[in-house]
Parts: C-alpha cells; sequence; structure tokens
C-alpha cells in the first residue's frame, strides 16, 4: 500500500483530498454493514495501564460503486499497514486494498480510499485492527471501581455506554441507529473474570498466547443498530431468575451488593412478561442480564440482552432505600425493558424521531409499574409529574418540537431531554385516551410487527395507528392520526384554550394560543393543535370520562377553526375542560366559572372535582397569575383551599408552582410575609400527617409516604411547628449510636429531611459525621442521599470546601455524582452565590472535568438561572456565558433556556413582586 501512496504522491494525484471534499455529518448511504466480527482484548490488571485493543471484521453489502469506505472512529488508534479488505462471494477477483486513509475529526469519520472500486451488488470484507486506553469518561468502552472492604483492595471492571453516538470509541463502525447489523462478539480477559455481551456465551478457550488469559464468544446477535452493542468485563456476582416462558434473566452487581439485587431479580421477568403481553410479540432474545455498574453516567440503558444501570437506580436495600427508591428501580427496569421493543426490536431511523423511544418507553413503564403494583398508585403521579415538567420547559420560548432535527452529534446529546421523555410520554397518553385501549394495542403490534428488526419513522408509527382506529371505529373516518399528532410533535409548545362561558345561551366560545411564559412574546400566529375536549360539569362530574367529546382542529393552513360548546349547564356551575388532564394543554375560564370552581374547592365539596383536576386548577391558575392573564388574588383563593387537601397530587402541583416564588422571594424583604403564607398552608397537612414522626409501619402507602416526605421538606425549611426540632433529634440519636453503619434510628420516608434540616442547623461536627457515614456506606441510595443532604449546610466555609470536593478527580466524589452535588448546592440560600461564583471562577478547568461529555455543562447553568431575578445578575450571567463559549460549546439549548428562565424571574419581579405582596397580605 506504501507504494501505491508513493507513485500518487509522485503523480501530483491525491486520491485524499479527493474524498476530504465530503463533509456532511451523516454517512454516505452507498454501503450497507452485514455483520461484525468484533473481537476485544481488555487489560484490567495493571492500574497504570488500563488498554484495550482488538480487531473488527464487517461484512459490508455495496449498494453504489464507490471507491471509500467511510466508517465512525473516535480516539482509537488504527494500525493503516494491518487493514484487510477482500470480495466475498460474487465474481471477479476476490482482494482488494487499501490506497490511503484519512480522519475528519469533526463529524469522527474513518475514511478508506480502495484500490479497486467496490461494486454495487457486491459484499466485502474489511478487517482493522485498533487499540484505545480504557478510559473513565464513562462512555465508549470505559472502567470503573469499587472498593473491596475485605481485601481493602480497588477492583477495576469495564463496561460500554454507547447511547447516543459513542460506539465509535469502542470499535470502527457504521455508528448510526439505520444501519443495523448482527455482532459476534468474543471478549478476551484474564480467567478471573465473567465477560458479559448482548447474547449468551457460545465457547469459552484459552488465549493462544497470553498465560491465565481466556477468550469468549458469544452466540451471534439479530440484526440491530450499533448503539445497543454492550460488554462488560468483571468479577461480579449475579443472581438469576427465571421466566415461566424460559428467558434466562440475571441481575449483576459488585459482590458485596449482591443482597441488594433481589427486589429487581424479581421484578425484571413479570416486566418482560408485561410487554409480552401488551406487545403481543415475545421477547427475541435468550437472555436478559442486568447489571448495576459503580460508575455510570446516566439512570440506565437498554442495551439488548445485556441492560446497564447505575448502582443508585438497580440495587435496592429493604433497609436503606425508600419506597420512594423502589419505585424508581421499578420504573427504570420498566423503562428499559420496554425499550427491548420500542428501541430495540423497531428503532428510529434516526435521532430525529428519538422521542418515539423514550417518550414510548416512559409512557409505557408507567403503565407497567401500575399493572405490577397497583398498591402503590403511582401511574397518576407518573402523569402528573410528567405534565408539571412540560407545562414548565415547554413555555418557553426556546424549547423545541418534539420531533427536531439532528444536524450534528452535540444535539443528539442534547435530545434526552425533556422534552423527548415527558412531553413525548403525554402526548402518546393522549393518543392511547382518545383511540381507547382495542386501537391502540392492534395499531402498536402491527407496527412492531411490520418493523421488527427495521428501522421506523414516527410517521410509519401513525399509519399503523390510523388504520387500527378506523377499524376499531375509535376515531371519526375524517381524522388521521399523524395530522392530529403531527400538530403535536412537529410545533414547539402547547397551547393555552380560553373558554369564555355564555351563561344565558348555556354555551362557551373556545379559543387557542400557545402559552408561553415570556410576556415580551407574542402570541398570536404560534400555531395550533389539534386537541381532543373532553370536559364536564359541576352537575355532571363525569370525570372518568377522558375520551373527547369534540374537537378543537386547525385548518390546512394552520389557523384554529374556532369552536362552540353547547348545552352546557346554567350560572350556578362550573365546568371543567381536559378530564384527568388527558391531553397537554392549560385552560383559562371567564371569571365568573373561576369563582365557581373557588367556592366548590373552598367547601367541604372540593373532592367532587377529580384530583388530578384539582392539581390542573392550581397548576393552571398560577402560571395565569405569573403571565398577568390572572389576579394573584384570585389564584391565591384557589390555592388556599390546600388547607384542605390531604392529597398527593395537588401538593406536588403547589409545591413546584411554588419553589420557583420561593427561589425568588427568599432573595427579598418581603419574604416574611411569604413565609407566613407558607406555614399557614402547609400546617393542617402536617398536623394531619402526624408531623415527620416514624410512621414507616403505618403508611404503607407510596403516594402517602411520598406526600409525608414532600410535607415534612416543606414544613422543616419553614420551620413549621416541631419540624426541626424533630429532626435534629433523630439525627441526635443516630449520632449517638455506637454503630451508626449498623443502625439507624432515622425513619426512611423523611430520612433526606431529616439529614437536610440537621445539616442546616448543625455543627461542622455533625457534617463530618454524615461525610464519614458516607464514606461507609454500601447502599447506593444512602450515599446519594448524604451527598445531597451535605450540600443544605449553612455555612459559608462548609459550602466551599464541599465545592471544591466536587471536582477533585482523585476525591471521593464519583464524577456521576458531581452534577447533582453541585445542583444541591446551588440550589440552596448559602450554597448559591458561592456555586455560581465558583462556576464562573472556575468554567475552564471545569469544562476540562467533563470533557468529553460537554452537556453535562448544560446541568450546571439551569439551577443557577432559576435563581437569578435582577436585570444586573442576569447581565452579569449572560455576559458570562458570551465569554465562556469555548468552555460551554455544543449546548445552546441549555444556555437558551437559562437566558430566557432568567428573564422570566426578571420579568416576575418587576411586573409582580408587589402585586404578589399585596395579595398575600390580605390572607394572613
Ligand atoms: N436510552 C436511555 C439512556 C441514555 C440516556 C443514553 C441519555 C444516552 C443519553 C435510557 O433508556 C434512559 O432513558 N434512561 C433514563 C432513565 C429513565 C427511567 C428515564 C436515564 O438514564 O435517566
Ligand atoms: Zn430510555
Amino acid at each position: 500500500m506504501k507504494c501505491v501512496l508513493l507513485i500518487l504522491a509522485a503523480l501530483g494525484l491525491s486520491l485524499a483530498e479527493e474524498s476530504s471534499t465530503y463533509d456532511h455529518f451523516r454517512l454516505p448511504t452507498a454501503l450497507r454493514p452485514q455483520k461484525y466480527d468484533v473481537r476485544i482484548l481488555t487489560q484490567l490488571e495493571n492500574p497504570d495501564d488500563f488498554r484495550f485493543n482488538g480487531t473488527v471484521k464487517i461484512q459490508i453489502e455495496v449498494l453504489k460503486n464507490t471507491h471509500n469506505i467511510t466508517l465512525h472512529s473516535k480516539d482509537l488508534t488504527i494500525n493503516d499497514t494491518e487493514i484487510t479488505l477482500r470480495q466475498i462471494g460474487g465474481e471477479g477477483k476476490p482482494e482488494n486494498c487499501i490506497t490511503s486513509t484519512e480522519r475528519n475529526p469533526i463529524h469522527d469519520f474513518y475514511i478508506l480510499n480502495t484500490c479497486e472500486e467496490l461494486l454495487a451488488g457486491q459484499v466485502y470484507e474489511l478487517s482493522l485492527r485498533f487499540s484505545a486506553q480504557l478510559q473513565d469518561q464513562l462512555s465508549g468502552y470505559y472502567r470503573s471501581s469499587y472498593e473491596d472492604s475485605v481485601a481493602n483492595e480497588t477492583r477495576w471492571i469495564s463496561v460500554t455506554q454507547f447511547e447516543p453516538s459513542s460506539a465509535r470509541l469502542a470499535f470502527p463502525c457504521f455508528d448510526e441507529p439505520g444501519y443495523k447489523a448482527s455482532f459476534a462478539i468474543t471478549l478476551g480477559y484474564h480467567q478471573k473474570y465473567t465477560g458479559l455481551s448482548n447474547m449468551p456465551v457460545r465457547e469459552t478457550r484459552p488465549h493462544e498466547s497470553i498465560p491465565e488469559y481466556v477468550w469468549t464468544a458469544f452466540e451471534e446477535s439479530v440484526p440491530m443498530s450499533t448503539y445497543l452493542v454492550a460488554y462488560s468485563v468483571n468479577d461480579f456476582s449475579h443472581k438469576p431468575s427465571t421466566l415461566p416462558n424460559g428467558t434466562l434473566f440475571r441481575t449483576w452487581a459488585r459482590p458485596n451488593a449482591i443482597d441488594q439485587c433481589d427486589y429487581a431479580a424479581e421484578l425484571g421477568p413479570k416486566v418482560l412478561q408485561y410487554y409480552e403481553q401488551l406487545f403481543g410479540t415475545k421477547f427475541p432474545l435468550p437472555k436478559v442480564d442486568q447489571i448495576a455498574v459503580p460508575d455510570f453516567s446516566a439512570g440506565a440503558m437498554e442495551n439488548w440482552g445485556l441492560v446497564t444501570y447505575a448502582e443508585v437506580t438497580l440495587l435496592y436495600s429493604p433497609e436503606y432505600s425508600s419506597q420512594v427508591a423502589k419505585h424508581g428501580t421499578a420504573n427504570i427496569v420498566a423503562h428499559e425493558l420496554a425499550h427491548q421493543w420500542f428501541g430495540n426490536l423497531v428503532t428510529m431511523e434516526w435521532w430525529t424521531d428519538l422521542w418515539l423511544n423514550e417518550g414510548f418507553a416512559t409512557y409505557v413503564a408507567g403503565l407497567c409499574v401500575e399493572d405490577i403494583h397497583p398498591e402503590w398508585r403511582t401511574l397518576q403521579f407518573e402523569t402528573m409529574s410528567n405534565l408539571l415538567t412540560i407545562f414548565r420547559t415547554d413555555s418557553l420560548e426556546s424549547s423545541h418540537p418534539i420531533s427536531r432535527p439532528i444536524e450534528m452529534t452535540s444535539q443528539t446529546s442534547e435530545s434526552f431531554d425533556t422534552i423527548s421523555y415527558q412531553k413525548g410520554s403525554s402526548v402518546i397518553r393522549m393518543m392511547h385516551l382518545f383511540l381507547g385501549e382495542e386501537a391502540f394495542r392492534t395499531g402498536l403490534k402491527s407496527y412492531l410487527e411490520r418493523y421488527a428488526y427495521k428501522n421506523a419513522e414516527q410517521d410509519n408509527l401513525w399509519e399503523s395507528l390510523t388504520q387500527a382506529a378506523h377499524k376499531a371505529g375509535s376515531m371519526p373516518t375524517d381524522y388521521d392520526i399523524k395530522t392530529i399528532m403531527d400538530s403535536w410533535t412537529l410545533q414547539t409548545g402547547y397551547p393555552v384554550i380560553n373558554v369564555t362561558r355564555n351563561y344565558t345561551a348555556r354555551t362557551a366560545k373556545l379559543s387557542q394560543e400557545r402559552y408561553l411564559l415570556n410576556t415580551d412574546i407574542s402570541r398570536t400566529h404560534k400555531g395550533c393543535w389539534w386537541v381532543p375536549l373532553s370536559y364536564t360539569s359541576q352537575a355532571e362530574k363525569d370525570f372518568n370520562n377522558t375520551a373527547p367529546k369534540e374537537w378543537m382542529e386547525c385548518t390546512e393552513t394552520g389557523e384554529s377553526v374556532p369552536k362552540t360548546i353547547q348545552d352546557l349547564p346554567g350560572p350556578d356551575q362550573w365546568v371543567i375542560f381536559n378530564n384527568q388532564l388527558s391531553a397537554p394543554y392549560k385552560v383559562n375560564y371567564d371569571a365568573q366559572n373561576w369563582k365557581l370552581l373557588i367556592e366548590t374547592l373552598n367547601s367541604e365539596e372540593y373532592q367532587s372535582i377529580h384530583v388530578v383536576n384539582r392539581a390542573q386548577l392550581i397548576d393552571d391558575v398560577l402560571y395565569f397569575a405569573w403571565t398577568g392573564e390572572q389576579d394573584y388574588e384570585i389564584a391565591l383563593q384557589v390555592i388556599s383551599y390546600l388547607q384542605r387537601e390531604r392529597e398527593l397530587l395537588p401538593w406536588k402541583s403547589a409545591f413546584e408552582n411554588l419553589s420557583f416564588l420561593t427561589g425568588i422571594l427568599r432573595q427579598t424583604p418581603n419574604y416574611k410575609f411569604y413565609k407566613s403564607f407558607i406555614r399557614k398552608l402547609i400546617t393542617p397537612i402536617y398536623e394531619h400527617m402526624h408531623g415527620i414522626n416514624d410512621t414507616d409501619a403505618s403508611v404503607q402507602q407510596q403516594d402517602k409516604i411520598r406526600l409525608k416526605g414532600m410535607v415534612a421538606q416543606w414544613a422543616c425549611s419553614y420551620e413549621v411547628s416541631d419540624c426541626v426540632t424533630r429532626a435534629v433529634s433523630y439525627f441526635r440519636s443516630w449520632r449517638s449510636e455506637a454503630n451508626p453503619d449498623e443502625i439507624n434510628p432515622v425513619p426512611l420516608a423523611v430520612r433526606d429531611n431529616v439529614y437536610c434540616t440537621s445539616i442546616e442547623h448543625g455543627s461542622v461536627e455533625d457534617w463530618d459525621f454524615l461525610w464519614t457515614r458516607y464514606q461507609k456506606a454500601n447502599v447506593a441510595t444512602e450515599k446519594q442521599t448524604i451527598l445531597d443532604s451535605l450540600a443544605c449546610s449553612q455555612k459559608v466555609w462548609v459550602q466551599q470546601r464541599y465545592l471544591e470536593r466536587i471536582f477533585d478527580a482523585k476525591g471521593e466524589i464519583r464524577k456521576q455524582d458531581s452534577l447533582s452535588v453541585f445542583q444541591s448546592i446551588a440550589s440552596t440560600q448559602a450554597g448559591f452565590p458561592l456555586a455560581k461564583k465558583y462556576l464562573m471562577d472556575n468554567v475552564d478547568s471545569i469544562s476540562k472535568f467533563y470533557h468529553p461529555q460537554s452537556e453535562s455543562m448544560a446541568e450546571l447553568l439551569l439551577p443557577l438561572s432559576e435563581l437569578i431575578f435582577t436585570r444586573k445578575d442576569y447581565n452579569e450571567f449572560k455576559n458570562f456565558i458570551a465569554d465562556s463559549k469555548e468552555q460551554l460549546k455544543d449546548i445552546d439549548q441549555a444556555i437558551n433556556q437559562s437566558l430566557e428562565t432568567m428573564l422570566i424571574n426578571v420579568q416576575w419581579k418587576e411586573q409582580n413582586y408587589e402585586r404578589f405582596t399585596e395579595a398575600i397580605k390580605k390572607l394572613l
């Protein structure tokens, strides 16, 4: 090959130059991989030199004649002299070769120019050798570690995290989701370890030259995308569980945590079985392994047959983990296993449709957990949480459509956000509710069957569902899902429906506009949504009927068609639209209707409004007050009814909204009025729940436990009743235990609050005591609770010391936990200015700390922006962002959202602060 290069150089020709004009971010479409043979040797024995090296053989089908092969490869050393290329099967001479190679670092391309043209219809085998550092950046093929407390040694393991675009860090490949191929993986490692991959082991044999090393070959996989390939070399233990249909199910963790695997091991097969029924398709692989990885950047990853988790999400300890954490485990297992169908079997063609993966998994996980644990009553809670989240994010001008064009790798990472997950889930729920059970299920089944082992776009799903809906007769024949759903997935935002009743004619006029928090922006011409309209009245109270009675429609040019509703009740009865929040929109009413609602809410009859709609009314009215569409007096009259409220959802809705106000008000002179108001609001529920007394035994219901935790947190931070004293005394009794790592008297349901309150009101000795517990804890959920609570100190120097521990790569806080610790510090009164200054002063070293996961930087900006509300601070932060372009690159979306969030706060302070205070004073 060298000699060919010399000749070309001599002739002044350069194939390299010719092909380097290819500068598009997508792979060329001339080739398609069919099969990968990947062999990887991993060396974990030498902590000074963690490496892997391997060979990949790719069978490539040629679709169009071409002179080059463009692959993805990033930070891999490839030995150019060892590349081979040959034609397999077909006619002509099999040997081909490579004349030159080049790299395009912008798009991570590795381009091989071939000696002979590759011919359409032929299949070639390309073989490459490569090697790289097994680094610690939590993506690609990386290392993780844990302490073996018995031997007092650090143990090392290796694992992969490829989604969305990191398979290219582990082996050269066609790293786009549309290029499905089968994978035959072989792992080489020291015999003391176990090797795991997507498929079961086919054979293990000794390494040909390295003593005590083995090669483990795994069975060839079904066709799948590169981002779902996974492997790990580790010395973990496992818990087996078996499903009646024979799928082998195993749960893996470091040996010292194996007893925390019971719940996940018991749950996994049940979840699999639930989906086999829901989707009407059997799980296609012979086994599933789920593994708890000590260092893991996301919560979990759905690799086909080898699902990886952070310890904190998979492991559950009845003794140390809360009920909320147990629900978290159930939910995440249900989410990842949903992907085995939605994502793995049928995959989005391109990242534009990532929401199909994530929105669906989020939605059906909620259904699955409700089915397996009906006693937890979590579905409503999940639904409400999702809606509350998106009502906020999606009311920003800087939000984006669910389905979004992706033109750079960095935008792919940005898409794993609340819009894909929570809004995606909410619009799928809307569709489920308006289609009905039968059409939804049959539509899904036919979509999964039609596109199994292939790729699809949202239009493909719409088509299957439209057919099913028409067949089931659950949608008007002149409607199609695409028209309806495009209005939700291709447009940014959600509508507010303005309802103006005519009390004598018993009608109501409805109009819609995009809801925006930023009052400087005009709402006209910001879109039109196909809105399913369910509604009920004070007499009817039929909140259970979530099927639309009517629709708000849009014209072909995207104008809203005016709508009048007939046959409404008389002037003494309220109406409520959007039963159980069956679609993601807000509703504003005329003054009389609000008055009627306020009367019912503030009476013994308040429960005649469905609990989800009570939460809706709180959220809606507080938003309308924020943007000046409603008076704060009205809004506060609505939320005053909370003194009666004993259910979780309305409180959740109120607390989320109030926390935005708290963030601003606690930095202002009028805080004392607000504080009194909050105390008045929460005292009754605090007393009703017996404060923070140990009721773990008596309160069994998930929603009550959650409510107790939430109320306790607010009660202690507003110093209601005996909250702080009780919290501190629990902590004291823990501190006086002879063996606090074995015995902890603090009730699980309020542990986070007790720790936080005690650190807030406590001494540095309390802090150091808790830090020691962090170091000694063996349960990840407990470790996480402690880390977050350590941020509650009011002492500046303690906070500063903690901040500096976060970004110490050699320190005791794992990189995976650094963001949440920073966020916890930033959210506190003492910590906020320190965290802001720390980020501004150290942006350079922090961005290096996270490199190449630049998206992490986004998570540092958002919590700070929520607490900035003066023009001066806004300008300062804006200038900081402008001056830190290099360190804050690839996070444009988060930057825009942060800037807008601050602006909205500034507007609120300028327009509402005085009015709000006046309204509050009237209620005290
Ligand atoms: N596919 C994702 C994992 C992922 C997240 C990959 C971000 C790349 C970037 C996985 O299915 C997932 O969604 N995990 C969630 C948990 C889930 C319960 C919301 C996570 O990690 O937060
Ligand atoms: Zn997911």
